[in-house]
């Protein structure tokens, strides 16, 4: 088993005053499903959204809204709690955070127990802000944001979307995998890095049409290509994801485009090339297709025995690779450095990403992976079994 990398770690999740506090009650219980341990500071605004019951209930932990202890009870003890808990904390989490949280944190005031709590952090702070959409886009509020992100605070951005006011736009708080996703990241010590980075990444599986009922295809789920995709974006990167069919969801902001077949892979590749610096080629391509695609139903009355096939092109070695840094996939089950090491050089690769299908939870569908990464300097890192998205950052961080 792989060790969630949630698992015992120390999170403050700080809630504000707007209609999308109620997402907290999420963010806890997935929290706290993956072995994290949640204690949560509330803005007094907040509970006018969520109860703190709710919260204390779902985080097993008491919940702080007021800055004060409760003195009428002699309860005296607390009155340093705020540093307390920004020394127990591996990571505080403010989400949602309102532009007025975000303003005061990024002029350094104290005047909540959250905003205390923020200005006593010791670990990183992830920021998710929400608002309506000419909140959010205000331009002090970008500002202020962009003035944490200088300070080393991680935003995780709002969204495009329709909003509770019922105007549309940018200010939706981020999906909560993205939130958690982001938490996971910061808490491996990862940060963006790849800003203005341009990254181009295919995934899942090519399906090749024999007729309109059948096909030719693989078990790619397309789980690592999602996982490179995401965590390039989360480490700033501009990415391109060209998807084979694939039941993964990519974050909104990733440039998403669709394909069946490995012709319209290769198209696909062949332009977005163009716009990028980094091909990370991880999609599963078919090497084979039917010679004809018929268009009507193939009727078993005319006892077919066989279906006539041809190669597709291979997109890597038919790719234009000046000035890019290119990154292949080996799937192999034998002699697989070896094999893996012709890939690289016959593919003018600078690494490959050796897929191992011997290894235990490791391979198609799984959410784990075991792979060896191979340089085009020879350098050669085994990476142990971990998640895709930890894998993925591996890899990421191979390319600079
Ligand atoms: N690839 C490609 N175009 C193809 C087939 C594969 O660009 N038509 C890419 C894959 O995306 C991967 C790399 O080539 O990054 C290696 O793919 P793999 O299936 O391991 O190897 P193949 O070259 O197809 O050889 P074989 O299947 O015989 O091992």
């Amino acid at each position: 088993m792989v060790k969630d990398l949630l698992y015992g770690k120390k999170i403050v999740l700080g809630v504000t005053g707007c209609i999308a506090a109620y997402k907290s009650a999420y963010l806890i219980r997935d929290l706290v499903k993956r072995g994290a341990e949640v204690k949560v500071v509330m803005s007094p605004s907040a509970t006018q959204f969520i109860a703190p019951l709710t919260l204390s209930t779902l985080s097993k932990n008491a919940v702080v809204v007021n800055i004060f202890p409760d003195t009428k009870n002699h309860n005296t003890n607390l009155n340093t709690w705020h540093i307390d808990l920004a020394q127990w904390s591996d990571l505080i989490l403010i989400a949602p955070a309102t532009v007025n949280t975000v303003a005061k944190i990024a002029y350094g005031f104290a005047d909540n127990a959250l905003t205390t709590l923020a200005a006593a952090a010791r670990s990183t702070v992830v920021l998710a802000p929400a608002a309506d959409v000419d909140m959010y886009e205000n331009p002090a509020t970008k500002e202020n944001l962009a003035k944490l992100e200088s300070l080393g605070y991680f935003i995780v951005e709002a969204e495009e979307g329709e909003l509770a006011s019922g105007l549309s736009g940018k200010g939706r708080l981020a999906e909560l995998d993205k939130i958690i996703d982001s938490v996971e990241l910061v808490l491996s010590g990862f940060e963006k890095d790849l800003k203005g980075k341009k990254i181009l990444v295919t995934a899942g599986p090519t399906i090749e049409d024999i007729d309109p009922v059948r096909f030719i295809a693989n078990r790619s789920s397309g789980k690592m290509g999602y996982a490179l995709a995401k965590a390039a974006f989360l480490r700033g990167a501009d990415v391109t994801l060209i998807s084979g069919t694939s039941s993964e969801i990519a974050y909104q902001e990733i440039n998403k485009l669709n394909v069946r077949s490995a012709d319209e892979m290769k198209k696909a590749v062949d332009k977005e090339l163009k716009k990028n610096d980094f091909l990370i080629m991880s999609a599963a391509v078919a090497d084979y297709k039917p010679v004809k695609v018929s268009s009507k139903k193939m009727k078993k009355e005319k006892n077919l025995t066989e279906i006539k096939i041809t190669k597709t092109t291979d997109i890597l070695s038919s790719i234009k690779k000046e000035n890019k840094i290119i990154v292949g996939f080996a799937l192999e089950t034998d002699n697989e450095i070896a094999n893996a090491k012709k890939k690289l050089k016959e593919k003018q690769l600078d690494m490959i990403v050796l897929n191992s299908l011997k290894d235990k939870r490791s391979g198609f569908e799984f959410e784990t992976n075991k792979v060896t990464l191979i340089k085009k300097s020879g350098k050669t890192i085994k990476l142990p079994l971990q998640s895709k998205f930890q894998i993925a950052n591996k890899i990421l961080d191979q390319l600079f």
